[in-house]
């Protein structure tokens, strides 16, 4: 389980709960309430009980990984697409994974992201790798994503070029069970394909085939993540747990931009293998809370040691109007023992351990920053695993959807990006957006 330990100076966590804990118990049921409804946006909340999709991921990466037949996994997808499988691969494999040889990744896949439609980079890493060692997973929920689709087509021509009538052997595909263009593309070519259920959105799905097939495919036990999952549901949805993760989290958010200003959030974990999961957590919170002129705190991310030495120095003296999420990792698998002896000019440092210096780091940073009257909170992750990555970003989708709820406004929608769809659509000269050309003349 995950503790808070938190330094908000002058509120207290506790009596901002208790005050919040009808709107709390309303937003409890209210999720109940629109948790079954296909249409509604509320799938991500129990996606561990979809037990056939489990077993269909684990299936599906057994039978690759056993044919011996690929080497790499390129994932084609933008924003929720992206960002889930990128976090759960980074926190929870080798930071050289792509480098270690098969018999060290046990023949999983080697795993390479493009979320981009930069003409140099995908360039790049697709004449890097060998296509018919490549499994292409192209993830796009609505199906028709532009970035995502173009660079699609881009690998499907380079399938059909190195492979002939078998290019749909590396190829799968997630995306709506019914509707939009990939839908179509998948059933009429009989593509493998997973589905993203309607009701779940791309920055709430990452433990959807999303983040979970990626996750298989690298040799992620995905049952963990399933568990994990199982027992955070229980405790708020049954229990009514008011110590929950993703309630606290909420409460602070929303007290600290709404009464006291605090209207820029930054999420900083002190472990290089979590910087990915901020970014997941930058998008969760931007696209969801920022609505209208009045609603949107600004979620940053930061890494701890290694912003001590970029932002801290802003976060420390420059507006106060900041509430900082530390992440604190207990116990780290390995650690590294400073040399007792002394050497002249570093004798501070002698017989400490990296662990122990990290852990003074954060907690130094946390303590400095109430000193300096900025508030913070510390999320303490026994170690980093499924189970506890599951309830940290179980409690990060809670914390947003509340946030929501308590803003009042919709978490599950971003309609500020659509003009810029059609602005790209109409300066390229694409028909049915020319009144949009006309605006940008
Ligand atoms: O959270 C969201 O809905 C978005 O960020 C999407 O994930 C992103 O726009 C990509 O969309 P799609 O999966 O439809 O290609």
């Amino acid at each position: 389980m995950l503790n808070i330990k938190d330094n908000l100076l002058n509120f207290n966590l506790k009596n901002e709960i208790e005050n919040k804990k009808s709107q709390i118990n309303l937003f409890i049921e209210d999720c109940l309430k629109r948790k079954e409804d296909k249409n509604d946006w509320l799938g991500w909340l129990n996606l561990h009980e979809d037990e056939q999709s489990f077993q269909e991921i684990k299936e599906y990466s057994k039978e690759i990984v056993e044919s011996k037949k690929f080497d790499n996994l390129v994932i084609l997808g933008i924003g929720g697409s992206a960002l889930g499988p990128k976090a759960i691969i980074q926190a929870l494999k080798h930071p050289l994974w792509n480098e270690l040889s098969s018999e060290k990744r046990q023949g999983f896949l080697k795993i390479y992201f493009i979320d981009n439609v930069d003409p140099d980079w995908t360039n790049s890493i697709l004449n890097h790798l060998d296509i018919k060692r490549t499994l292409f997973c192209t993830i796009t929920k609505s199906g028709g994503t532009a970035e995502t689709t173009s660079v699609f087509l881009w690998a499907r021509d380079m399938l059909i070029k190195e492979l002939g009538d078998n290019w749909k052997k590396n190829l799968v595909l997630i995306t709506d069970p019914k509707k939009g263009t990939l839908r179509a593309f998948a059933d009429r070519e009989n593509v493998k394909s997973f589905k993203i259920e309607s009701s779940v959105g791309g920055r709430f799905s990452v433990f959807s085939a999303v983040g979970m097939l990626p996750a298989a495919l690298c040799g992620i036990d995905i049952d963990k993540f399933k568990k994990a999952l199982a027992i955070s549901y229980k405790d708020i949805f049954e229990k009514k747990n008011l110590d929950n993760l993703g309630l606290k989290l909420a409460i602070a958010l929303f007290h600290a931009d709404k009464n006291l200003g605090k209207k820029t959030n930054i999420l900083m974990p002190y472990s290089s293998h979590l910087e990915k999961i901020a970014d997941w957590y930058v998008q969760l919170v931007a696209e969801s809370l920022g609505k209208n002129r009045q609603t949107g705190p600004l979620p940053v991310k930061a890494v701890g040691a290694t912003d001590q030495h970029s932002q801290l120095q802003l976060f420390a003296e420059g507006p106060l109007d900041k509430i900082v999420f530390f992440i604190k990792i207990n116990n780290f698998k390995n650690d590294f023992n400073i040399p007792k002896q002394e050497v002249i000019g570093f004798e501070n440092l002698a017989g400490e351990t990296l662990k122990r210096l990290i852990h003074a780091e954060g907690e130094g940073t946390a303590r400095a920053l109430a000193k300096k009257e900025v508030p913070s909170l510390t999320i303490e992750m026994p170690e980093i695993s499924e189970e506890n990555l599951a309830e940290l970003l179980y409690g990060f989708e809670i914390m947003t959807a509340l946030s929501g709820f308590l803003y009042n406004v919709d978490p599950f929608n971003q309609p500020g990006v659509e003009l810029s769809k059609k602005y790209t659509y109409a300066l390229l000269g694409k028909k049915g957006f020319e009144e949009y050309l006309k605006e940008l003349v």
